[in-house]
């Protein structure tokens, strides 16, 4: 199994991408980094051991992050969305653990070198620790393999502004000096996650579940299906943070990841948090651009959420 850094703000989707990272057979969890986003870190960091509990899952630590942003204080998270405690508003039995002591920065350099040249980073919040985890050692990115980010929107609308995906949004100048660093990073935007969503039924198949965690991710589900309405026009909801897990996972190939330059746009203005990938040539394909180490995921075409339902069911 790859051994992977997952950096999050659980966070709806990033509850059910734990649990498919948990359940999958192609990755060990070696360590979790929270990060303000969805909701502040400490109380991300909160959900995920008190799930991590409840799921019976062996001890992974869980280091608290960043609670404010590079450029800017942390806003309040995404109450609307994601709950006001970031889990739909579900009550999670409290785990007796505490966060590990260390910081998710000092967390994520500590497994670099434990599992030098294997780790794989899957970033699924805002990118403030990977940015600070590379300020703080310029070395870093010669011990990872590779970075997946869920994040941006190249050619699709945004989700936060009309230019910018939320975790970009979020912290901007993280995301550029992620995006900068000399490591393969995968960049899965809206333009992709998008496409993909769970179904009610499929939903049902987690409630069904006799195991309590299956179940509470279901429960926890709800109010994100609610959010989704005025989105799709049905309860549903988009699986940005499964698929980055999915495409982390090797699980299922992208149909569509030019490698081409990104810039993210930090200003304070109407870009602010854009995307802005060099597409010039889609009309005619696409071409990867010499030397450039970003791989953009513009499409999957393999519906993921029934592989999701089916890898946390097993
Ligand atoms: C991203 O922002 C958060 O709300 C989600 O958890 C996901 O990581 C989608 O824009
Ligand atoms: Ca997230």
């Amino acid at each position: 199994p790859i051994p992977v850094y997952l950096d999050c703000d659980p966070g709806v989707d990033d509850t059910l991408a734990l649990a498919y990272l948990l359940a999958s057979p192609n990755v060990e969890l070696v360590g979790i980094g929270t990060v303000s986003g969805n909701t502040s870190a400490a109380q991300a960091a909160r959900n995920t051991l008190d799930l991590l509990c409840l799921a019976g899952a062996p001890a992974i630590p869980v280091a608290v992050g960043a609670h404010d942003h590079l450029d800017h204080p942390y806003a309040g998270g995404a109450g609307w969305v994601h709950g006001d405690n970031g889990v739909g508003g579900v009550e999670l039995p409290r785990a007796p653990g505490e966060p590990d002591a260390r910081s998710a920065v000092q967390l994520l350099i500590d497994l670099s070198h434990e599992y030098e040249g294997r780790l794989h980073v899957l970033a699924i919040g805002p990118l403030t620790n990977i940015a600070h985890a590379l300020a703080a050692d310029p070395t870093l990115p010669a011990r990872v393999a590779e970075v997946t980010a869920m994040g941006g929107a190249a050619l699709a609308p945004g989700n936060i502004t009309p230019a910018a995906e939320a975790n970009v949004f979020n912290d901007p100048r993280a995301a550029a000096e992620a995006l900068a660093g000399d490591w393969d990073v995968t960049l899965v935007p809206l333009d992709a996650t998008m496409e993909h969503t769970l179904s009610e039924e499929q939903r049902g198949m987690l409630l069904a579940d006799e195991r309590p965690f299956v179940r509470t991710v279901g429960e926890i589900l709800d109010h994100y299906f609610d959010f989704y309405v005025g989105t799709y026009g049905r309860r549903t909801c988009a699986l940005h943070d499964p698929l980055a897990a999915v495409l982390a996972a090797g699980a299922v190939t992208p149909t569509r990841a030019p490698r081409v330059p990104i810039v993210v746009d930090v200003s304070d203005g109407p870009g602010r948090g854009q995307t802005i990938a060099d597409l010039r040539t889609q009309r005619i394909g696409v071409r990867d651009h010499d030397g450039v180490r970003t791989r953009l995921v513009l499409d999957v075409e393999s519906s993921i959420g029934q592989h999701l339902i089916d890898t946390i069911l097993a």
